[in-house]
């Protein structure tokens, strides 16, 4: 049955131990589990967020290197900067907070791990059932035929790469002004309504509409649990709000098993 108490304990500064029992039973006694990720969780694996100190869109206009517009102008320069973020992400590994995840996904019952991350760590940590939300830096795809590969050649050479029909080679990634791929949103939804627990890890929360699914699965009923450094616009809204480095809090409330028996 889906919990209907709303308990508020938002932690602000202070960690309290209750609120990491209060996390880690609802994760425990959950028979369904939803996670929505971005750039703060695989910051501890030395990978740049985007907004914030040191953050990508801090030093890069996204409107130079992140729309189509721009690729159609200088696709040059465009995959260049995409494969210096090949580079940084070849040379990393998933962190104790992808660790912790993918534990989580072989104890749960029903489990889906929803990102904004387009660096493939949740995969290389262990998790499968994955949507990724804005694609993926490993996926090239052609402008003209739309032929899609996995290629993950770093450096590439040369730049831009071509497809064999001729035509431009794209990073696999969504830009500013194109839509999500329709299934991975409609997947996305679905896990967030239908969850009794959903996390949500190192997002600054300010994107839609994976800032929505949040919402969604409060309206659902599911318990939220926020793990950020930081408060976020969502930080309101969520039971629970800890303040921390994923690596370090995403151990501590992920404690399994036991996990209940799925209902058949
Ligand atoms: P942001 O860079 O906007 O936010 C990163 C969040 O992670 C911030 O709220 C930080 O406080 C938090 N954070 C940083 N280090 C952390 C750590 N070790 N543990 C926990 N939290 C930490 O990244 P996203 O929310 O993923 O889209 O950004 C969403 C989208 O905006 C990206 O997918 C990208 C970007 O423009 C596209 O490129 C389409």
């Amino acid at each position: 049955m889906r919990p209907t108490t709303i308990t508020k304990l938002n932690t602000g500064a202070q960690l309290s131990h209750s609120v990491f029992a209060q996390a880690r039973d609802w994760i425990e006694c959950a028979r369904s589990v939803a996670v929505l990720t971005g750039a703060g969780i695989s910051a501890e694996s030395g990978i740049p967020t985007f907004r914030g100190p040191g953050g990508l869109w801090n030093n890069y206009r996204p409107e130079d290197l992140a729309t189509p517009q721009a690729f159609a102008r200088d696709p040059k320069l465009v995959w260049e900067w995409y494969d210096m973020r090949r580079q940084r992400v070849a040379a990393a590994q998933p962190n104790a907070g992808h660790r912790a995840l993918a534990k989580l996904e072989s104890h749960a019952p029903n489990f889906t791990l929803i990102t904004q991350n387009v660096d493939g760590l949740h995969r290389a940590a262990g998790n499968r059932n994955i949507i990724e939300l804005h694609g993926n830096l490993w996926l090239l795809r052609c402008v003209s035929c739309g032929r899609q590969e996995e290629n993950r050649c770093v450096p590439l050479s040369p730049l831009p790469p071509q497809c064999t029909c001729g035509g431009l080679m794209r990073p696999g990634v969504v830009w500013f002004g194109e839509a999500l791929p329709a299934d991975a949103i409609r997947l996305a939804v679905l896990a967030a309504e239908k969850c009794d627990v959903f996390l949500v890890c190192g997002t600054s929360a300010v994107v839609y509409p994976a800032a929505s699914l949040p919402e969604r699965a409060i309206a659902a009923g599911a318990h939220v649990i926020e793990v950020n450094l930081e408060k976020t616009p969502f930080s309101q809204f969520a039971h629970i709000s800890l303040r921390g480095k994923c690596g370090e809090l995403l151990p501590r409330i992920i404690r399994v098993p036991p996990f209940p028996e799925p209902v058949i």
